[in-house]
Order: C-alpha cells, then structure tokens, then sequence
C-alpha cells in the first residue's frame, strides 16, 4: 500500500436549518418532505459549542449552509460569534441567493467573505422548473449587490443536469467573463430516483468540451483547501471556471470535511450512511471532551473509509436528505 500522509480535517460543515424557499428538483421537490419540528434544530448556542470543540479537534474553516440560511433568524449575530471562536479562521455561507439582495450588507458586515450562491439557469422558466419558485429576478439582483460590496471569494454553483439546463453552460460560465467570480459546476449526485439521475447526468468531461469555445482553459494551482474544485483561468475573463465531479472522479482521498446536519448529526462522508447523534449529548449534559471525543469517533471513521464507492450506474440516494446535510 502507497503511504500517504494522514490528510487534515479541517473543514466543518453546518447546516442550521432546514427549511428553504425552493423545492429544487435534485433536493426536496421529488420526495415526501417535511421539516422537522424546531426542537429538533441545534440552537445558536449548541451550533457554538460545537463550532468551538470541533476548532480544538482541528477544524479552521466553517461553511454554514440549510437549507437556506438566510432565512433563519438572528444568523448575522451568530456569524459573527462563529467568526470570533480562536482556531475558526475562516467562515463561508452556501445560499440559494433569495434573499441576498436584502441581506447581502448585513452579511458583509459581519466580516464573512467567502460567499457561494446557487445558480442553475438564467432563464425565469426554467428557474421555476428546477427550483419551483420565481426568485431568479432576485438571486441575479443578489448576486450583483454582493458582488459590488465585495465578497471574495464570490462562487456560484452550477448543477448541470442533461436535457434541462445543458444548453446554457455557456451563458453561465460568462458569468465569470465581466465578473471577478468563480462559476463553478457540479456533476448531479445521485439524491433522486436513479431512472431521474441517469436521463439528466451530465459529465464534467462533456460539459468541458461545451467551453472549449470559449479558449484554452489555464488550471490554477490547487490551493491545499482548495476543495473538491478544479479550477481554471480564460483569456480575456475577470473570473474564473471549476468543476466539481463527485461521479466521474470522485475526490474522496483528499475530502477534509465533516457535515453537521441540522439536527445534529454528525456525517463523516456525504454519500455513507454513517452519523453520529452530538444532540443528545449536547441536551443530555455531555462534557465538552465528552463531545470533543464524539468528534475524533467521526474523524477517525473518516480515516478508515476510502470512498463512496459510487459507479456511476450504482445506487442512488432517496433517503439522503438534502436539505438538512446542506449539500
Ligand atoms: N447533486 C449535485 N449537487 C447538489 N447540490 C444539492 N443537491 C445536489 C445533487 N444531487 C448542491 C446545490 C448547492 C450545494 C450546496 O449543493 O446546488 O449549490
């Protein structure tokens, strides 16, 4: 066996809530959904706890994600404690963009940066076919006053899905041309029926060879967080390109993060089934090194697991839920 070093786990991903405006085709649209009751959902208080154990276990950067984070209240004081937690030295906020416009100085002012927001397609109906809500008006006007306040990194993600948005990767990528922002696509994860998946897959390869228009893609050195991304400079663009291929090439031995659901649990791989309940000690009078330890369980079974094993012809996931792992 090839002897690698012992990758750093340092990214933590929480979900804080999961309820959400759209009904995305690939999240929540397709399945018997129902939120679950607040209790359910981790306090700001617990979601700070946990934040500063995780940061003594190693965690430096934190991607707070939903569902939609914009929509749950007091998020702007509770970014700013996050912010201030000592090892935590970096905060990022995955959004759909909805509510961007309104909140994009509120958010700016909290000091987090590094803002990724979903973006399928730029056409209203189709909008309304992927996400089943009429918001895209207000995600561009979002995105553009976060843009001119500054956010950097400013991302936006793309799932390119065959036959529905295909057609328009070249629109989108010269999002990137005028912008100084990175679009990025995502190959479709297999959350739907597999009959769904395989109709509207689409590989990063191909979506590739429908850029080629646009000239050389120029690859960027990969930053040591950089994440599952590749990414790429192109003559004459302000921004840059990134794809993300969780199918075709999946990036399982340099993955360096852990989820937090919503309600607590605690997933080392996206796609495993694996999870560890951190609410009920939270609530139940867990030590701090009791949950420190519940931690290093996760980290070390992320250790033992050497991918998702996924094929692209092989199962799909109808019970992974979306929208309270946050993606
Ligand atoms: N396949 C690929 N990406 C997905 N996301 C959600 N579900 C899927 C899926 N099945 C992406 C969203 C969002 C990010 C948090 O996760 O597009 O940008």
């Amino acid at each position: 066996m090839e002897a690698e070093a012992p990758r750093q786990i340092n990214y933590l991903r929480m979900s804080i809530t999961d309820r959400c405006q759209l009904r995305c085709v690939y999240c929540t649209y397709w399945r018997e959904w129902e939120k679950q009751p607040p209790a359910e959902i981790l306090r700001y208080e617990e979601l700070l706890r946990l934040a500063a154990v995780a940061a003594e276990a190693g965690v430096r950067k934190v991607r707070v994600t939903g569902g939609e984070p914009l929509l749950r209240r007091g998020l702007m004081g509770f970014l700013q404690e996050l912010k201030r937690l000592p090892g935590i030295n970096q905060v990022c906020l995955t959004t759909n963009g909805a509510l961007l416009r309104e909140l994009a100085p509120a958010l700016y002012n909290t000091g987090v940066r590094h803002l990724n927001v979903s973006l399928d397609t730029l056409k209203q109906d189709r909008y309304r076919q992927i996400t089943g809500s009429d918001n895209l008006p207000a995600v561009m006007a979002g995105l553009e006053r976060a843009a001119s306040l500054g956010f950097h990194p400013l991302k936006i993600n793309c799932v390119v899905l065959r036959g529905i948005n295909d057609d328009e990767v070249l629109d989108i990528a010269r999002l990137a041309r005028e912008r100084p922002l990175q679009v990025r696509f995502i190959e479709l994860m297999p959350t739907t029926s597999r009959t769904w998946w395989q109709r509207h897959f689409l590989s990063m390869t191909e979506v590739r060879q429908r850029l080629a228009v646009l000239g050389p893609l120029e690859p960027l050195a990969r930053e040591a967080a950089a994440g599952p991304a590749r990414t790429f400079r192109l003559p004459g663009f302000r921004g840059e390109l990134g794809f993300i291929s969780p199918m075709s090439e999946h990036h399982c031995r340099t993955c360096n993060r852990l989820r937090l659901s919503s309600d607590g649990k605690i997933r080392p791989c996206l796609l495993g089934s694996q999870e560890l309940d951190l609410k009920e000690p939270l609530r139940q009078g867990g030590s701090d090194g009791f949950i420190g330890f519940l931690f290093q369980e996760a980290i070390r079974l992320k250790h033992r697991k050497t991918g998702h094993s996924l094929a692209c012809s092989g199962s799909c996931f109808r019970d992974l839920p979306m929208v309270s792992i946050g993606g």
